[in-house]
């Protein structure tokens, strides 16, 4: 099996199935309970915590933990939208951002704040002076992923952050779902407010996120209840899946330098091959690591659908998605794609290859031997 589905999911670190299995068994009780079994669930919590900040450079009080990217990108839009309505309710976002940004931006609105969404230039990336000249007296949230789920362009972060440095009424959240692991990610270097984590991106497992939120910043609660984690998300903590979401972050941060490089040279060699293919065209910016995160290629084979070329790659156990998974089943062509400028066929034919470290040059090579037999074929089929 060749899986190059990595940014829809990752397959979890041994490690940390092994560590969710034992903690489930052994660290039942919960973490809010008075007596020894709480306690020591308390305590590992504490740890898991801990090993969570290290791993990217901020105190463990800053870490809320959560069910996965799209409550924690719900928890920090919606969690400042009403924390600070009284200053303001203008906010900026952009027209790439995942669903769970997107979506969550256009039920505000309904709700009577403004949304501002920038564009994107035809390598996906949003301009900084764009979010300069959007910014209003009545700001208080800048929303701006790091990478793109679709086509792997890599925003401006630090230097939105630093712009935003001379507006310290605005806060600036950031989607780092698809960056974590594969790009360094650094809160409190770059300056961000707001940080949204999401463990199966990175080998964690399902079901377990984080968001970070800088000390002073103030949250109000998506989830109310017992007053869990500070008060800002109730509801009894997953400590399997946190304690095995820290383990992966350890791990990933460990090893990001070397499984930066290697899928680096995994995604020039696609491209490169994908060059040679007439009937393809790359839709991801092309400099890696510059423009271009290490683990995304998108490109499209103009004229075929992408679910025909999806399953027909199924066929020689290769496993790839046409966009994010979430909206892979609507028959819309990419919204993302659409907004860097691609027209409706490209958008329609696209197809997203994403790497994990496990990958080869190999894997890479008879990727590209399976669309040669499969393209033409499927292109003179479609044309009869
Ligand atoms: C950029 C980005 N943000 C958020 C999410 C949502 O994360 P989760 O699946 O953990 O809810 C995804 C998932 O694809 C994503 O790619």
């Amino acid at each position: 099996m060749i899986y190059f589905d990595n940014s829809a999911t990752t397959k979890p670190y041994p490690e940390s199935v092994k560590v969710f299995s034992d903690v489930a068994g052994d660290f039942f009780g919960n973490p809010s309970s008075l007596h020894g079994l709480g306690l020591k669930s308390g305590k590992l919590l504490q740890q898991a915590r801990q090993i969570a900040a290290n791993s990217l450079g901020v105190s463990s009080g800053e870490l809320i933990f959560t069910s996965g990217g799209t409550e924690s990108n719900n928890s920090a839009i919606k969690g400042v939208a009403l924390a600070y309505r009284e200053r303001g309710k203008h906010i900026i976002t952009s027209a790439i951002e995942h669903a769970s940004v997107y979506e969550t931006c256009k039920q505000l609105e309904d709700l009577g704040y403004t949304v501002t969404v920038l564009p994107v230039n035809r390598k996906g990336i949003v301009s900084v002076e764009d979010v300069k000249k959007a910014l209003r007296e009545d700001t208080i949230l800048v929303s701006i992923m790091q990478v793109n789920s679709e086509l792997g362009s890599i925003q401006p972060i630090g230097e939105i952050a630093s712009l935003l440095s001379h507006y310290p009424k605005v806060l600036f959240h950031v989607d780092g779902v698809q960056g974590f692991g594969k790009l360094p990610v650094m809160p409190k270097k770059w300056g961000i407010d707001l940080l949204s984590l999401s463990a199966h991106k990175f080998h964690g497992g399902r079901g377990t996120g984080l968001l970070y939120v800088r000390q002073g910043v103030k949250l109000s609660p998506l989830m109310s209840g017992g007053g869990q984690e500070q008060g800002r998300r109730s509801g009894t903590e997953n400590l399997p899946g946190i304690v095995a979401m820290a383990r992966a972050m350890k791990i990933g941060m460990g090893n990001l330098g070397k499984n930066q490089k290697h899928m680096s040279r995994l995604r020039d060699h696609l491209i490169t091959r994908l060059k040679e293919l007439p009937y393809c065209i790359l839709n991801s910016p092309e400099v890696t690591n510059v423009e271009g995160a290490p683990q995304i290629v998108n490109f499209s084979c103009p004229g075929l659908k992408s679910e025909v070329i999806v399953h027909a790659l199924e066929d020689y156990d290769i496993y790839v998605s046409t966009r994010s998974a979430c909206s892979s089943k609507n028959d819309k062509p990419s919204r993302v794609l659409l907004a860097a400028g691609m027209d409706v066929d490209r958008a329609k034919s696209a197809l997203r290859v994403s790497f994990s470290p496990e990958n080869t040059i190999e894997e890479v090579d008879r990727f590209i031997e399976a669309v040669e037999q499969t393209v033409p074929k499927l292109a003179k089929i479609m044309r009869v």
